[in-house]
């Protein structure tokens, strides 16, 4: 969860549907990134117009390290349930969807393939790799 999740205090709504869908907490951590980590968990989007602004609003303030598993295609469940990146696109429904608005402040990351998911609990959470 993103600092605009944690600052408007939707921890427990956002947490809250995860679990209500049935996937369960594996790993949580509220945790203010330093600059390195956003860098190496952004770092496909290294050199994109936005690449700055973004560093700049994840490291902000605390955000909330999470894993959750579920019985398949988690990140795939995961990723419908936040909806469309862009908040005003997100549909009804969807945690963007119904909680945002701004393009940059969209609330949550979701990792985008398995291969993801792995390369970036490795980054936030070695021991579980
Ligand atoms: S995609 O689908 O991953 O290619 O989406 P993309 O539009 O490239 O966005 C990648 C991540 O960058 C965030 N983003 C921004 N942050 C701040 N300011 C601006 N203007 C902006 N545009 C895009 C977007 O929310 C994506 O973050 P994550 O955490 O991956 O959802």
């Amino acid at each position: 969860m993103k600092p605009d999740g944690v600052e408007r205090g939707l921890i427990g709504e956002i947490v809250g549907r995860l679990e209500a869908k049935q996937l369960g907490v594996v790993a949580a951590e509220l945790r203010t990134l330093d600059h390195i980590t956003a860098e190496r968990h952004y770092a496909e989007h290294a050199g994109k117009p936005y690449f700055a602004d973004l560093i700049a609003f994840i490291t902000r303030g605390p955000v909330l390290v999470l894993v959750v598993e579920g019985p398949r295609d988690t990140w795939q469940v995961v990723r419908t349930m936040i909806g469309a990146t862009n908040p005003t696109q997100a549909a009804p429904g969807t945690i963007r969807g119904d909680l945002a608005i701004e393009m940059a402040e969209n609330l949550i990351h979701g990792s985008d393939s398995a291969e993801s998911a792995q390369r970036e609990i490795e980054i936030f959470f070695p021991h579980l790799a």
